[in-house]
């Protein structure tokens, strides 16, 4: 299937900043800078305290809502949690799942971005599985086999209707939030790889359904070279998504 069949999907990771009133007035630039946007999915992810007024902001706007983790049970004794039933009711549809600075700094495995995607997927949330090599694992050459491990880890068990509604995210730890963005070349091999991973893991209509974001120092100046792979179907974007005007012009990357 050509990529012209997967709708791209610009998703906004805004990671541990803005209050609510800066949420807000962020939303609301960003949603009148992309007002005439059309065929491209577009996303923010702000933290769980401000995903209630960001909500309200896009209401009617072509912008949908992520959280940017959710815990894999629905209720409980689980102090400091989210569930998915939550994130759906605060206005959710999608949640980014084992982002590497979760598997870095707060003990994310393969078990648990499983398990937090089967509970997004229960409750009618698409999740947004991260997966990535760290600098020492590419300069080893494991790059593939640690991708191989994160995607295979994070989707086992999952029917095939069920993959179609996640998105992957390849975001190279090294390239986040350093300013070296992969080559789109660097960007492609891998995405390439994922799609052929997810072929044998699943099936080929899958693997060429599914769509794979790249993560990773994207900015306005490096969007368009990377949406112009055959296998980015999209960006997650970090940096550049805490300003409506830069968030915007990657949205409008083909433009
Ligand atoms: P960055 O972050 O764009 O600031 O590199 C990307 C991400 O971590 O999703």
């Amino acid at each position: 299937m050509e990529r012209t069949m997967r709708t791209p999907i610009i998703a906004g990771n805004w990671k541990l900043n803005k209050t609510v009133s800066e949420a807000i007035a962020l939303t609301t630039a960003l949603k009148a800078s992309v007002v005439d946007v059309n065929g491209v999915e577009i996303i923010v992810a702000p933290p769980f305290t401000a995903l209630a007024a960001v909500s309200d902001v896009i209401t009617d706007s072509n912008i949908r809502l992520s959280a940017q983790d959710v815990y894999s049970e629905d209720s409980g004794a689980f102090t400091g949690e989210v569930s998915a039933p939550m994130l759906k009711d605060v206005g959710c549809d999608y949640v980014i799942i084992g982002h590497s600075e979760r598997r870095q700094y707060f003990g994310e495995t393969n078990e648990s971005v499983n398990q937090k995607v089967k509970a997004a997927l229960a409750h009618g949330l698409k999740p947004i599985i991260c997966v990535g090599e760290l600098l020492e694992e590419r300069e080893a050459g494991r790059t593939e086999a640690v991708i191989e491990d994160h995607v295979t880890g994070g989707i086992a068990s999952l029917a095939a209707a069920e993959l179609l509604s996640c998105v992957i995210a390849y975001e190279p730890v090294w390239a986040i939030g350093t300013g070296k963005t992969a080559t789109p070349d660097q960007a492609q091999e891998v995405h390439n790889f994922i799609r052929g991973l997810l072929a044998k893991l699943s099936s080929a209509e899958v693997a060429s359904q599914i769509r794979i974001q790249y993560g990773g120092s994207v900015k306005p100046e490096n969007a368009s070279e990377l949406m112009a792979q055959p296998d980015v179907d999209g960006a997650l974007v970090g940096g550049a998504s805490l300003e409506a005007e830069s968030f915007a012009q990657i949205v409008k990357f083909d433009s």
